[in-house]
């Protein structure tokens, strides 16, 4: 943190400008506080230096424009309070002291006097840790699963090689989330201090009882998720920040790349082998080589003819993605250079008036103003050269930004921004610059794309750095991690956080970048990443070759095995997509979510759930050949072996190399794709539905087109799907089709497992035929996908 200029004083009483009403509005010595509900679980409080003036609007909450909640606002002489109907935000007006309590009068957080201080230039809040809160999110950050323990500080850099093991002290990350998510006894809750400025957490590291927040601004612009609920905390979080666009189907695909398949002969190569080798892809990505000395949008010597080698690689069912750096060299003969200054589009130096100059890959650079809309409209000409050249998605790196020129490694942070809403200085928005970077790219897709929506494919966007609401504009990767055993531990923490904190669509390098990968550590990390929303295989320069088929035989065999399962889950994990989109829930899930009351279950950070119905408990030590499984309260269903085990236990999975241990819960309902070479090889018409018989079963089938805009006007169509044991009877019901998409779905060849005794297939009441699977205890009977309601049933016959 930069020096205090002077120190933060506590408040020592404030008096009330308000009279009674939708929310409160206090003035305590030198600072003011507003106080609102936005919904019955939601507050928002902000604390402004200074006794006039308002709350700067945030750079990513859209203003609110839901109905408010009714409020009830009290203020007497020495508390002011405003209570929901879920809870109660009540000010000691003689202290400053605050709290919030929930309907039942437990507490939900608490601020002692004194703990809530707002200067000129720092605002510091402290909350009370209770004695059994866990403390989850802030995003993409490397350590343990719980952060409570953990010091993190909000400041967006490059770091190479992240995992704990390497780096145990790291505090700064490329994506800055200052959300969290707080558990204690089953409720959950949430804080969101809304800075893109430096902000600094200690969470009960250096006051074991004591969450400590300090940032480098003039006020604490504050929201307070009441829950209890997990889901309801992360989705009005997700409300605030908003919600990820679809991405094009093709990009739940396994994508490959390295730094740098360095020439086009490489790079088809790479397509061949894996069209060859049978090992399903959708993705090819061009690393900075690609470029004429690492001049953005280019294509240098050694990529002749890009247009139509894309084509080609297209012809093969294989799109390009092309990394975009924000550094634009330093070359007065550059025309993205020339046209970038004609257009006054760089951030400034600390003066002002000169451009400021940085160095990053391709030598002395200058950096686009991307908190400015002139000058992401003018990235997104400029990346038009990439759109019709045929490249189909946009790789953000660096965009931290990275600065190989100072030892901060970033910029100064005195440079200057003329942002939408007038000049800022580098340090009071740093955390922006990637967010936006990622939003002029996802902009210039969407111009390149024109303006018919059923034309326009759907932009596709990865980025390194980002700050909350990041999901708005692109997939988070997690960056340069390294080949090594801590780091696969580290990304499941990671992913699991990064997706609680808004951030459904993620991913890391599978193999891992740094270093060089071993066999068995690539093998395990790809079946790992098999379950991962983001699935791509990346390297750096310099290491080992790290395609499926480069680590030896077995490895290969295995991994296609793998590919296959992730091409058939594709219809389940669109419709996951589709739900992360509609309500924010994560796709890759912790236990927490849907056991929130098992306390091993709140603390399993090395097991998740991809959406409801599937376990994965990834192996992630050298030399495992079995592991240790939790399995939360439901019946569950070893995939490999059909093995039902009683939930609420710990058992030891067996996990040879060809495995990893997964689970399917009793009442899943899961539609599988076919396992083919990329998405759309083969048309999507006859699905499979594979249904466990169990308590519960639910399925939201979403369905549109996959490619285009034309989603957003409403072209899509949804259903519901329900399962239910009844005695001896299983019955699924679907719920009529709504929504004007027409389902590419002919049939549905329904698989139902634990189908022991022969039986009676009904299918909307008239018996229907279907085929034994003896060896599985399984039937199978396919099913017209009528648009009308449908019902199955199965009894056995005893
Ligand atoms: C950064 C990226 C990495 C990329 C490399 C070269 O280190 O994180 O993924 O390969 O730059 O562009």
């Amino acid at each position: 943190m930069p020096a205090r200029r002077r120190p933060a004083k506590a408040p020592a009483a404030y008096q009330s400008l308000s009279t009674p009403g939708p929310g409160l509005h206090l003035r305590g010595p030198g600072v003011q506080l507003r106080i609102e509900a936005l919904a019955d679980d939601l507050l928002h409080l902000q604390w402004t230096h200074g006794t006039r003036g308002k709350p700067t609007p945030s750079w990513v909450v859209s203003p609110w424009t839901p109905p408010r909640p009714a409020v009830q606002t009290g203020i007497g002489a020495t508390t002011a309070s405003i209570t929901t109907p879920v809870g109660t935000y009540a000010i000691d007006l003689r202290s400053g002291a605050w709290s919030v309590t929930d309907r039942h009068g437990l507490q939900v957080f608490s601020a002692a006097a004194g703990a809530t201080t707002v200067s000129k230039s720092e605002s510091t809040l402290t909350l009370d840790l209770a004695e059994r809160e866990s403390v989850f999110g802030l995003g993409e950050t490397t350590g343990t699963f719980n952060r409570r323990g953990l010091q993190r500080e909000f400041w967006n850099i490059d770091v190479l090689g992240h995992a704990p093991a390497i780096h145990p002290a790291l505090k700064q990350l490329y994506v800055s989330i200052p959300f969290a998510l707080s558990m204690r006894d089953g409720r959950a809750a949430g804080v969101f201090w809304d800075t893109p400025a430096r902000q600094f957490w200690d969470i009960g590291q250096t006051r074991l009882d004591r969450w400590q927040m300090k940032a480098s601004t003039g006020a604490i612009d504050l929201y307070l998720f009441l829950g209890p609920e997990v889901d309801h905390v992360v989705s009005r979080y997700t409300q605030l920040t908003g919600a990820m666009p679809l991405p094009p189907k093709w990009g739940l695909g396994y994508q490959q790349s390295r730094y740098s398949y360095e020439t086009r002969e490489r790079v088809e190569e790479i397509a061949q082998e894996l069209r060859k080798r049978r090992l399903p892809c959708d993705v090819l990505y061009l690393d900075i080589h690609h470029m004429e000395g690492y001049r953005v949008f280019t294509f240098g010597k050694a990529f002749p003819k890009p247009a139509e080698m894309i084509r080609r690689l297209g012809r093969k069912g294989f799109k390009v993605v092309t990394i975009v750096d924000p550094g634009v060299k330093n070359d007065p003969k550059f025309g993205v250079l020339q046209r970038g200054r004609k257009a006054d589009a760089f951030v400034k130096a600390p003066d002002g008036k000169t451009d400021y100059l940085g160095e990053v890959w391709p030598g002395e650079s200058r950096f686009p103003d991307f908190l400015n809309a002139g000058a992401r409209s003018w990235w997104a000409r400029e990346q038009q050269a990439l759109s019709e050249q045929g490249v189909a998605g946009i790789w953000n790196d660096m965009n931290e930004p990275a600065n190989f020129a100072r030892p901060d490694k970033t910029l100064d942070p005195e440079c200057l921004h003329r942002t939408d809403r007038g000049p800022q200085r580098h340090r009071e928005v740093h955390n922006l610059y990637g967010h936006h970077m990622a939003q002029a790219s996802r902009e210039g897709l969407l111009a390149a794309g024109g303006s018919d929506p059923s034309r326009c494919p759907r932009p596709f966007v990865i980025t390194r750095a980002g700050y909350a609401g990041i999901q708005r504009h692109a997939l988070v990767w997690t960056g340069d991690n390294s080949s090594n055993w801590d780091h696969l531990n580290d990304a499941v923490q990671m992913f699991l956080n990064l997706s609680l904190s808004g951030v459904p669509f993620c991913g890391g390098d599978v193999g891992g970048f740094l270093e060089n990968t071993t066999p068995e550590l690539f093998l395990r990390w790809f079946q790992f990443s098999t379950f991962t929303p983001f699935f791509r295989n990346h390297s750096n320069i310099g290491t080992i070759d790290q395609e499926p088929w480069a680590l030896g035989q077995p490895v290969e065999e295995i991994c296609r095995t793998f590919l296959h399962l992730r091409y058939q889950l594709l219809p389940y994990l669109y419709c996951l997509f589709a739900e992360a989109r509609s309500t924010g829930a994560p796709i890759m899930r912790p236990l927490l979510w849907h056991y929130p009351n098992d306390p091993v279950a709140v603390a399993c950070g090395d097991q998740f759930l991809l959406g409801r119905d599937l376990m994965i408990a990834p192996v992630l030590r050298q030399g495992a050949v079995a592991r240790s499984v939790y399995l939360p309260n439901d019946t569950w269903i070893q995939f490999w072996t059909g093995e039902p085990l009683v939930g609420g236990q710990h058992v030891v999975s067996e996990a040879p190399l060809s495995t990893i241990p997964l689970y399917v819960r009793a009442g899943a309902i899961l539609p599988f794709g076919p396992a083919q070479q990329f998405v759309g090889e083969i048309p999507d018409d006859s699905l499979m539905l594979h249904c466990v018989p169990g308590p519960q079963g639910r399925l939201d089938w979403y369905e549109d087109d996959g490619e285009t805009q034309a989603y957003e006007q409403g072209q899509t169509l949804r259903r519901t799907f329900i399962s239910r044991v009844r005695g001896r009877t299983w019955s699924l019901d679907v719920s009529p089709a709504v929504g004007p998409f027409t389902s590419r779905v002919k049939t549905w060849r329904l698989v139902l497992w634990q189908a022991r005794h022969k039986g009676r297939l009904r299918l909307n009441g008239r018996p229907a035929p279907y085929d034994v699977v003896e060896d599985q205890d399984m039937i199978v009977a396919d099913i017209p996908n009528d648009v009308g309601p449908i019902r199955v049933e199965y009894s056995p016959v005893v």
